[in-house]
């Protein structure tokens, strides 16, 4: 039969199989019901069996009728998929993605961008680093293909991926009187200067709610717009603060003390997240599947990687 049977006749007869009739398939496919009664009977022809036969009205499928309709789904099938694959690769070619990050993930976003760039290199990255707001309106207007954030926004319904801890640890100038020292309590650490990012900060908000759960307040002495000029204002010995251990640069880990001390590290993530609407690009899907396969996803909470 292969060499007399087409396409174009495997889908009509489809459409009939599954709507029972002539004239829906004809409605369906957009073509006049001489033509799909005429490829209808080529059909029949080319396969050398009934495949329906008419009852009154009805039209039922003839065991080989049925048989014929369920490889034609699974050719159909097959060819979807190849189709696909083929837009997927060439997605995944030449396709875009551009990423919003919240200030303080703007310490790991470029690495993983960049890594991945060098799996995909026809994909055109962008990555823009600005604040909450400034994030929050991108996403309010679909603007970009994922963000990522400390803290997924509550009015926005969006869908929020954890991809990798983000713990909140004291630092302070390695020569620190409390450096070293165990299991400081909360009520002792207020005690000292404290170098506070801006409002609106997720990272201040962070270690606000932590003292507020137990019932402290803390006072700054110094607001700073940037985990950088609070690092440097530790540095200084203007006083100690908390950042996403993530703020800390590969080579500066051991320029500052890291102090123990009660209710610390918070325990935070980070997250991709991207409103609930959105229908993800394949190539910002292969980003996120990419991130949750890392290795180094979701390290242990101390900071060490997964073993
Ligand atoms: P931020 O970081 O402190 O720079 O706002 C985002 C967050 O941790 O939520």
């Amino acid at each position: 039969m292969h060499r007399h049977t087409t396409f174009r006749q495997l889908e009509i007869f489809e459409a009939i199989a599954r709507l029972g009739s002539f004239t829906r398939a004809s409605e369906e496919l957009f073509l006049t019901q001489p033509t799909v009664s005429m490829q209808i009977k080529k059909l029949s022809e080319a396969v050398g069996v009934p495949l329906y036969e008419q009852v009154g009205k009805k039209l039922h499928l003839t065991p080989d009728g049925q048989e014929l309709a369920q490889a034609a789904r699974e050719i159909f099938g097959i060819l979807n998929r190849y189709t696909m694959s083929v837009a997927e690769r060439q997605g995944l070619k030449q396709g875009q993605l551009r990423l919003m990050a919240i200030t303080t993930a703007s310490y790991f976003a470029p690495r993983l961008l960049g890594e991945f760039s060098k799996l995909y290199p026809g994909i055109d990255v962008s990555l823009r680093v600005t604040n909450k707001e400034q994030v929050l309106a991108s996403m309010a207007d679909n603007l970009d293909d994922l963000y990522f954030v400390g803290q997924p926004p509550e009015d926005i319904h969006v869908v929020a991926t954890p991809i990798m801890d983000n713990p909140i640890i004291v630092l302070a100038a390695p020569d620190h009187p409390l450096a070293g020292k165990k299991k400081i309590p909360l009520a002792r650490i207020v005690q000292e200067p404290w170098l506070m990012r801006e409002r609106g900060s997720g990272t201040r908000n962070a270690i606000e709610r932590m003292f507020r759960t137990y019932d402290i307040n803390i006072h700054p002495r110094l607001e700073l717009g940037s985990n950088e000029a609070v690092k440097q204002a530790i540095l200084a010995g203007l006083g100690i603060s908390a950042l996403s251990r993530h703020a800390l640069a590969l080579n500066q880990p051991e320029q500052f003390a890291e102090l123990d001390v009660e209710g610390f590290p918070i325990l935070r993530h980070w997250y991709a997240v991207y409103p609930a609407g959105r229908q993800l690009s394949v190539v910002a899907r292969a980003f996120l599947d990419y991130l949750l396969k890392r290795d180094e996803a979701m390290p242990a909470p101390d900071g060490r990687r997964k073993a």
